[in-house]
């Protein structure tokens, strides 16, 4: 099980940026990339988080998918979970558009 703390604000709602956290159960032989984990959080535990899948090339080629992982920027498809715990942020947030969705 991973433990997953993920940045939300909905700047139309929320005045401060706040974490969730989530427990995902991310089989590490699997090699499950962070997109992985923010596939499932959104269809099993969370429907409302926000972030950038809509014509993801999921190759590592558009760039789309970069989000911060523990503090550093990364492609979310191609960066696979090792760790025991992750903290995703937005990549830029002065370009916020809501959780990990920033304006490009
Ligand atoms: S979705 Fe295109 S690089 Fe990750």
């Amino acid at each position: 099980m991973v433990k997953v703390k993920v940045y939300r604000k909905d700047p139309s709602v929320d005045e401060q940026a706040y974490f969730k956290e989530y427990d995902v159960p991310v089989k590490k032989e699997e090699k499950w990339t962070v997109m992985d984990v923010l596939d499932y959080i959104s269809r099993n535990l969370d429907g409302s988080l926000s972030y950038y899948r809509h014509s993801a090339c999921c190759q590592g080629i558009c760039a789309r998918c970069v989000v911060k992982v523990n503090g550093k920027p990364a492609l979310a498809c191609a960066r696979t979970v090792v760790e025991d715990e992750l903290i995703l942020e937005p990549s830029r947030e002065d370009k916020l558009v809501k959780d990990l969705v920033i304006q490009v």
